[in-house]
């Protein structure tokens, strides 16, 4: 029961892996849409869900290849795939795909959840993680924080009122003009700023382990309105500097409340360079580990969802190959 492939296409990157046991990656494949939907400034449903029918097949081809295993008969022992959240369109071709799969090699089909599978990355990484530990998953759609003792065993600490982080990220890349998708932007543009050139203040700073955006983008828009000579830059390194502060002093909080060993990143946001490093420096200040997945295993893939699923068929076994996808799945809590 060690060999998985796991299929990934919940938004906007069609993915497919190969791994063993639940922990050696064998393959992972991302096709990225980014450029079909940057003219539009976001993810178009609609053209996101076509373009992972053209993209899914020969991205499993390159995942099976690249394991050195037989297109007709790779041996795989279970297919794996996202079953939300996510778009439904993009979801559904997913998991039309790996049922089909796994019916035509008659192996086990398991349905994951894309939140759960995040929790994977810094796990598949690293082989010592210290548990329990705190993850912070910070991504375009979501901002949880996950107390997690072992895999597959969850408490959920806290999460946002509204925004995302990475919708932050992206809306005010959005406003200030500097393209998509949105935090790397943000991040680059912040390179020439003084991130103390603007006193945001720091949403719900003290404010236990909840979290909220939106109030902070709106500060930016009326801010740029009220100061229109203001270097983007300067705009830029002040809101990332003002979410990093918030997203790691919750997420320390978060482990001191917990007795958390460990504090781990999650999600694409965990990509942003100034919060890696934030949390390293609190993290050692603090006596805890710091776990900080490659940016590839932060961002969408398949490898993460192979991890999780691997875990679910061994403690809930296949799922039923009439489970649906569930475009508002929420965080599995045990
Ligand atoms: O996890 P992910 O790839 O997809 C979702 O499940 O949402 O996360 C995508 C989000 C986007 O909002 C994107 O702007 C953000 O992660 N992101 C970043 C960076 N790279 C990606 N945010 C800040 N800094 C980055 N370097
Ligand atoms: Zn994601």
């Amino acid at each position: 029961m060690g060999l998985l492939l796991a299929l990934e296409t919940s938004c906007d990157e069609t993915a497919a892996a190969v791994v063993e046991d639940g922990r050696l990656v064998r393959s992972s494949v991302v096709s990225s849409q980014v450029d079909l939907h940057a003219r539009y400034g976001g993810v178009v449903p609609e053209l996101a869900g076509r373009a992972h029918l053209e993209a899914l097949l020969p991205v499993v081809g390159e995942a099976l290849r690249g394991a050195g295993l037989d297109l007709r008969r790779p041996g795989v022992d279970a297919v794996a795939a996202t079953v939300g959240p996510g778009l439904i369109g993009s979801l559904l071709v997913g998991v039309a795909a790996a049922k089909s799969l796994a019916m035509a090699w008659e192996v086990p089909f398991v349905g994951v959840n894309h939140l759960e599978g995040h929790l994977y990355a810094a796990l598949l990484e690293e082989g010592d993680l210290d548990f329990p530990a705190v993850v912070l998953l910070v991504s375009g759609g979501h901002t949880l924080l996950v107390s997690m003792t072992s895999p597959g065993e969850y408490r959920l600490l806290g999460r946002t009122v509204d925004d995302a982080a990475g919708e932050a990220f992206d809306k005010v890349a959005r406003f200030l003009g500097l393209g998509y998708p949105g935090g790397p932007a943000v991040e680059r543009a912040a390179r020439d700023g003084d991130p103390a050139a603007v006193a945001f203040t720091r949403p719900m700073l003290n404010d236990g382990l909840t979290f909220s955006f939106s109030g902070l983008k709106t500060a930016v828009v009326h801010h740029v309105r009220d100061h229109p000579e203001v270097s983007t830059p300067d705009v830029a390194a002040s809101f990332q500097a003002a979410v990093v502060e918030v997203l790691v002093h919750k997420a320390l909080a978060a482990a001191t409340a917990s007795g958390a060993r460990s504090v781990c990143l999650a999600g694409g946001v965990a990509a942003n360079g100034p919060l890696r490093q934030a949390t390293l420096d609190a993290c050692g200040a603090a006596g805890l580990r710091a776990f900080l997945p490659s940016r590839a295993m932060c961002t969408d893939n398949a490898a993460m969802i192979a991890a999780a699923g691997y875990h679910r068929l061994r403690s809930d076994g296949p799922s039923p190959l009439d489970a649906g996808a569930v475009p508002s799945l929420a965080f599995p809590v045990s």
